[in-house]
C-alpha cells in the first residue's frame, strides 16, 4: 500500500487510461454501417446529443468509480482534432438539461420528505427521464458529418422505465435524429447506454450505429479511434435487443412482493429463437469495419467432449476480430428444449486483409445436459444434439450432429431453492428456421454417442463440522501463520462475543454503521470492513471496496492520529449515514486515491473475450494494492432478465456461460496480485431493483440450476474467488442468505466453494424502506445457513447473534464454522502477501 500525498497525475494512471483506451473498442458493437465508418479523417464535424458533453462513464449507486477524470465524447474528439460546430448547441442543451436535474432531484426530496419517507432510501438511483426539448440544429459552419451521441443512465435502488426519455426515445430524440439524418451526407448515431434503448422508431432511417456503451475514464478516446479508424469495434451483443414489450419478462417484473419468473430457462435469445420471434437486434450480433469467413474444418465427439477447429479468414479491407460461438440444440426428448443454447466462443486475434487463423474450441459433452427437477438429477435425453456454428445466434451452420442412444443420467443432486405453484412456460410456436437448415442436418457429419460410456457423478452433502483441541489459552494468529497453531485452534481460543465480532463486518460496541457504499475504516470511501476486534492478537481486517466498474475509493482524504482515513471529498455526500464531519480535518497531510474507471460489465461481456476481462482485472488487481484494497465487491454476475432492471450495466448477458466467464476472467486477472480476490455477487436471482430488499423472486428448480445459479458455478470452476456476496432479494420466500440448500448445499457440496459468504448492506436491518409484504433477512440465520459475515456491521446483528446462541437457536459450533471460514481467508491473504 502506498498513500500519495501529491495530486499532480501518477505514472499508473496514464498507464492504465491507456489500457481501458486499447481494450474498450472490443466492447464496441457495430449495429449498422452503410459504408459510413470509419470517417477518413478529423476535420470539422456536427455533434449532437445528451451524451455528447454530459456522456456516462458508467451507471450510478455503488458501482460508481470516483475518478480524477474520465474523458467525454466531445473531449475525446477534440483531443483526436476534430472541431466541433455545434457548440451552440451543446451549451444549451447543457444548461437545460442542468436546470430539469436540480428541479427534478429537489422535487424528488420534497415529495419524500412530505411522504415521511427517508430521502436517501426515496431517492437512490432514480433517474429523471430525458426531458423534451426544442433546440436549433442548425451547424455554425460547414461539414457534412454529423454525430449524435444518445446516452441512458441507470444505477442500484430503481429500475428502468419503458417510456420515452428511458427505453424509448424521446420525441425530440426521434425527430432530432430523423432530421440530422437528412442534413447531413454522414451520420453516425453513438449509443452511451448500459443497456437496451429501442431503437425502432429511428433503425431503419439511420446509416450508422454504434453501440459504444459506457466505457471508463477513456470513453471518448476510445470513440475517436474507432470513428476515425484507428482502432475498430469488435463486440457483439451479450443481450438480446428488441422492443420491451416482446421480452418474456416484462408481463412478471417489478413485483413490489412477489415476481413469478414464469418464463422459466427461456430468457434472452432462448425465448426468441424458440419463439420465431425477430429481434431488432439478436444476441451475439455484431459487425465489423472488415469481413469475415468461417469455415469450420474439423468436428470431433465422444462422451467426454465436442472438439471444433475453426477457420477464420479475413475477407475484407481493413484489420478486425471476429467472434466465432458455437450452439448446441438439444433433442427434446426428456423434456422442452430452447431452439439452441451457447456451447462455447472465441475471438480471433487482429488479423488483417488476407490473414487467417485457425481456432480451436472445446466443450464439455455434459455441458449440453438439463436438470430434471423431479428427479433432481442432470439428464442427456435420447436423439440428435446439433451443433451450430456462426457469428452471432441468428447466422449459423449446423456443423455436426450427435446421436445419444439412452437417456442418460450424468450427475445426482439434492433439491434447492424451494418451490413454486406455476409450472414453467414452455414454448408451443414454431423455433426460427432458415432456408437451408434441413440440407444441413442432413449433410453434417454424425457422431454417435453410447449411454454407457458415462459415468453417473453423485453429489455428498455433508453438514459443516468444527473441529478443534482442548486449550484453554490464548493462542495468538502469529501461531497460526507460522503453521504451529491451526485456524481452528486459534478460534477456539476465543469467547462468544469475540467471535460474534469476526460475522458482522467491523461493527463497535455503540456505533453501527448504517451505510452504504462507505462503511471502510481503514481506506477512506472503502465499502466495508471486518473486524478490528482481533488486532490485539494480530488478525488484521480485511479492507472491502465496490466495484464493477473499477474501485470505488474517496479521491482524497487524511488520517487521524489512530491512522483512520477520512473522506475530504464530498463523494458520498448523498450517501447514507456519513458523518458530515469525516469530510474535513484541519492542519494535516491530505492523500489522493485516484482509480481507473473500466467498462461496466455489460461492455466488458460485449468483447466476447475472457483474456478482457482478465487484463481490467490485472489492472484493478494493481490498483487494489497501491491503496490497500483486500476484497474487491465485485464482479456482479446477476443474469439480465428483463432490460429493465436498474442494475443490469453491472451485469454481463442474459447468458450464464458469459457472465461465468467473464467474471472467472477478472477474477483471474485480480489474483494475479498477491493477497487481492473478488467477491463474486449478488447470489442468486438479484434481478430487479423495485423495493429490492424485500422483493422475492419466485423461481422453479431447473430454471434457477440452469440460468440463475450457473454463471457462479461456471465462475469457481474456471477462478477461485475467496468471497462471495448473498443478494438482497428473497429466493421463493426466504432471504437468501438464510436458504441452507443455497450456501451450503449448491455453493459448498457441489461446487466446492473455499471462502466465505457475506451478505449484502444492511439486508438484516429495517434501514433499507420496505413497501411489501417482506420483513428483512436474520442475523442467527445468516450463521446457521452459511452466510458468515453480516455486513457492514450493526448492533442489532451481534446482537441477534448472540441471542440465538443463548437461545440454543445457534451452536457454538455454528458460530466458529463461520469464523473459520473467514479467518481462512485472512490467512491466504496473509500469506499471499509475505510469499
Ligand atoms: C450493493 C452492493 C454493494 C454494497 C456495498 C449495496 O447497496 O447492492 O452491490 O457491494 O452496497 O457498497
Amino acid at each position: 500500500m502506498k498513500r500519495i500525498a501529491t495530486d499532480e497525475v501518477q505514472d499508473f494512471e496514464i498507464e492504465h487510461q491507456n489500457i481501458v483506451r486499447k481494450y474498450a473498442p472490443e466492447s464496441m458493437v457495430l449495429l449498422k454501417n452503410d459504408n459510413i465508418l470509419p470517417l477518413n479523417h478529423s476535420g470539422k464535424i456536427a455533434l449532437y446529443g445528451n451524451g455528447a458533453r454530459n456522456t456516462i462513464k458508467g451507471g450510478t449507486g455503488s458501482g460508481d468509480v470516483n475518478v480524477r477524470h474520465f474523458v467525454t465524447v466531445e473531449e475525446g474528439l477534440e483531443q483526436a482534432g476534430f472541431e466541433i460546430t455545434t457548440k451552440n448547441w451543446l451549451d444549451q442543451y447543457s444548461k437545460l438539461k442542468a436546470d430539469y436535474v436540480k428541479k427534478f432531484k429537489a422535487d424528488l426530496v420534497t415529495k419524500a420528505k412530505a411522504e415521511g419517507k427517508d430521502v436517501w432510501g426515496a431517492t437512490m438511483g432514480v433517474t429523471p427521464l430525458e426531458p423534451d426539448y426544442d433546440l436549433d440544429l442548425s451547424s455554425s459552419s460547414q461539414t457534412d458529418t454529423a454525430v449524435y451521441v444518445l446516452a441512458r443512465d441507470s444505477g442500484e435502488g430503481a429500475d428502468r422505465h419503458v417510456e420515452r426519455g428511458d427505453i424509448k426515445l424521446t420525441k425530440t430524440e426521434v425527430h432530432d435524429i430523423l432530421s440530422l439524418v437528412k442534413q447531413y451526407k454522414k451520420f453516425v448515431l453513438v449509443l452511451n447506454v448500459g443497456g437496451l434503448v429501442d431503437l425502432s422508431e429511428v433503425k431503419d432511417q439511420v446509416p450508422a450505429i454504434l453501440l459504444m456503451s459506457q466505457l471508463g475514464s477513456a470513453t471518448g478516446n476510445a470513440l475517436a479511434d474507432v470513428l476515425l479508424g484507428k482502432s475498430y469495434p469488435s463486440g457483439k451483443l451479450a443481450m438480446t435487443w428488441a422492443p420491451i414489450d416482446q421480452y418474456p419478462s416484462s408481463g412478471n417484473f417489478g413485483d413490489i412482493n412477489d415476481t413469478y419468473y414464469k418464463e422459466g430457462i427461456y430468457v434472452g435469445y432462448r425465448y426468441f429463437d424458440s419463439m420465431n420471434i425477430i429481434p431488432l437486434y439478436e444476441f451475439g450480433y455484431g459487425l465489423s469495419y472488415t469481413s469475415f469467413k468461417l469455415e469450420t474444418e474439423a468436428v470431433k465427439a465422444d462422451s467426454k467432449k465436442i472438439e471444433l477447429n475453426v477457420r477464420v479468414s479475413n475477407v475484407g479491407n481493413t484489420a478486425g476480430k471476429e467472434v466465432v460461438q458455437v450452439y448446441y440444440s438439444a433433442p427434446d426428448a426428456v423434456m422442452d428444449q430452447p431452439y439452441q443454447e451457447l456451447a462455447t466462443y472465441a475471438k480471433t486475434k487482429e488479423l488483417t486483409p488476407g490473414e487467417e487463423q485457425v481456432l480451436n474450441l472445446t466443450f464439455n459433452t455434459n455441458d449440453m445436459a438439463s436438470y430434471d427437477q423431479e428427479n433432481a438429477e442432470s439428464i442427456l435425453g435420447n436423439g440428435d444434439y446439433l451443433i451450430r456454428v456462426g457469428n452471432s445466434s441468428r447466422n449459423t451452420k449446423v456443423v455436426a450432429k450427435a446421436n445419444l442412444d439412452q437417456d442418460t443420467v450424468i450427475e445426482k443432486f439434492k433439491h434447492i431453492g424451494g418451490k413454486t405453484n406455476f409450472n414453467d412456460f414452455v414454448p408451443n410456436e414454431k423455433t426460427i428456421s432458415y432456408p437451408s437448415e434441413a440440407e444441413e442436418i442432413a449433410n453434417a457429419p454424425e457422431f454417435s454417442l453410447q449411454s454407457k460410456d458415462f459415468e453417473v457423478k453423485e453429489n455428498h452433502y455433508p453438514k459443516p463440522t468444527f473441529n478443534a483441541k482442548d486449550n484453554d489459552k490464548q493462542i495468538d494468529w502469529s501461531a497460526v501463520i507460522n503453521g504451529d497453531e491451526t485456524v481452528e485452534d486459534f478460534i477456539a481460543s476465543l469467547d462468544n462475543e469475540t467471535i460474534t465480532y469476526l460475522l458482522t463486518g467491523n461493527y463497535e460496541k455503540g456505533k453501527s454503521l448504517f451505510m452504504v457504499g462507505n462503511a471502510g475504516a481503514t481506506v477512506a470511501g472503502s465499502a466495508g470492513e471486518t473486524t478490528h476486534q482481533l488486532t490485539k492478537w494480530g488478525v488484521r481486517s480485511l479492507v472491502m471496496a465496490d466495484g464493477p466498474a473499477g474501485i470505488r475509493l474517496s479521491t482524497s482524504y487524511t488520517l487521524d492520529e489512530k491512522g483512520k482515513a477520512h473522506a475530504l471529498a464530498s463523494e458520498f455526500g448523498d450517501s447514507a449515514g456519513v458523518p458530515k464531519e469525516d469530510y474535513k480535518q484541519e492542519n494535516t497531510t491530505t492523500y489522493y486515491q485516484y482509480c481507473t474507471a473500466i467498462p461496466i460489465g455489460t461492455a466488458i461481456a460485449q468483447s466476447w473475450n475472457p483474456e478482457v476481462a482478465e487484463k481490467y482485472g490485472d489492472l484493478v488487481g494493481a490498483e487494489m494494492q497501491l491503496f490497500g484494497i483486500d476484497i474487491w465487491l465485485a464482479p456482479a454476475l446477476n443474469i439480465q432478465r428483463s432490460p429493465l432492471d436498474g442494475r443490469d450495466f453491472e451485469y454481463y448477458s442474459e447468458d450464464p456461460l458469459i457472465s461465468g466467464l467473464n467474471a472467472a476472467g477478472i477474477t483471474n486477472g485480480i489474483r494475479k496480485h498477491p493477497g487481492c480476490t473478488t467477491t463474486i455477487k449478488h447470489f442468486a436471482a438479484n434481478n430487479q431493483e423495485t423495493n429490492r430488499v424485500y422483493s422475492n423472486s419466485v423461481i422453479n428448480e431447473r430454471t434457477l440450476r440452469q440460468i440463475y445459479l450457473k454463471g457462479f458455478e461456471i465462475c469457481l470452476e474456471n477462478s477461485e474467488p475467496l468471497a462471495v456476496m448473498s443478494s438482497y432479494n428473497l429466493l421463493n420466500g426466504v432471504h437468501t442468505c438464510n436458504r441452507y440448500d443455497l450456501l451450503t448445499d449448491a455453493l459448498r457440496n457441489e461446487w466446492h466453494f473455499n471462502g466465505f459468504v457475506m451478505t449484502d448492506w444492511l439486508v438484516t436491518s429495517s434501514f433499507i424502506s420496505n413497501e411489501g409484504k417482506y420483513t428483512c433477512a436474520s442475523a442467527a440465520q445468516d450463521v446457521a445457513t452459511g452466510n458468515d459475515m453480516t455486513m457492514p456491521g450493526l448492533e442489532e446483528d451481534t446482537e441477534t447473534i448472540l441471542k440465538a446462541l443463548r437461545s440454543g437457536e445457534l451452536t457454538r459450533a455454528d458460530l466458529e464454522i463461520a469464523a473459520s471460514r473467514i479467518l481462512k481467508v485472512v490467512l491466504k491473504i496473509k500469506t499471499a502477501e509475505r510469499s
